[in-house]
């Protein structure tokens, strides 16, 4: 079930049954030579679908910009800043908590999120923690984001069909993913160096710099269809559980 197809009776009848909802977060970034700019986004989208035909499970709209920085100096990228994120997700939550959700699990695809969306967690946490009294006339609000390459069992399904050159940015897993799903999207690009540099950046500059075709550590020409598949399968399982442990917990 997903939000933006639903009527608002729909979503009133859903509220009687569950209090949770799936929030896909990810990034616009550049991806290297062959991976989709919206990859980050797109694939714990693509994963929350396929874990709808699995379990009963209501996905919201995907947070699709998120922290990109580092990406700028390459066409296409889109960013917000960590302050303009948080107040964003806090945004989102409200709008939610307004209409009775408790429980937001929130997908994400990017790991440059992941800092700022605990930052996020806090202040929306810190709201209710400062009310005087405590939160007693508050809902019991829970908040859980999970990496989908994190989920149980995921990255070794992704090592397996990525022995070497799976990587740190434009990951052949992701790339796959992407492929998977649009397979209208494929592109056959050879990777030089086949397998992507190592190290840390700071700003856009010093990112394209030292990365010039925008991998870290990948080679995701080895992407294909196939394994995508294999690995949305495998991490549509895994959120399934992960989703109805956290929805149906008390
Ligand atoms: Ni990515």
């Amino acid at each position: 079930m997903r939000l933006h197809l639903s009527t608002w009776p729909e979503i009133e009848t859903y509220l009687e049954s569950s209090r949770a909802i799936l929030i896909p977060i990810g990034s616009t970034e550049q991806h290297g030579p062959n991976g989709l700019i919206g990859t980050d986004a797109l694939c714990p989208e693509i994963i929350a679908a396929a874990t709808e035909e699995k379990t009963e499970l209501l996905v919201g709209p995907t947070f699709s910009v998120g922290i990109a920085q580092h990406h700028l100096a390459f066409p296409g990228s889109m960013t917000l800043r960590p302050s303009t994120m948080i107040a964003a997700m806090k945004d989102w939550t409200d709008s939610l908590i307004r209409h009775g959700f408790e429980r937001i699990f929130w997908l994400n695809g990017h790991g440059g999120n992941t800092a700022t969306i605990q930052a996020a967690f806090a202040e929306i946490y810190s709201e209710r923690s400062l009310k005087v009294g405590g939160k007693d006339n508050l809902p019991d609000l829970r908040l859980k984001a999970v990496n989908w390459w994190e989920l149980p069992g995921i990255m070794d399904v992704c090592q397996r069909e990525f022995p070497t050159g799976h990587g740190m940015h434009a990951t052949a897993s992701e790339v796959a993913v992407t492929y998977a799903a649009y397979p209208d999207q494929v592109r056959k690009v050879e990777m030089t160096p086949k397998i992507a540099p190592v190290g840390s950046f700071r700003d856009a500059g010093h990112y394209r710099a030292i990365f010039p075709d925008g991998r870290i550590g990948s080679d995701p020409a080895q992407a294909t269809i196939e394994k995508g598949q294999t690995i949305i399968e495998a991490a549509s399982e895994s959120l399934s559980r992960a989703y109805r442990t956290f929805a149906d917990e008390d």
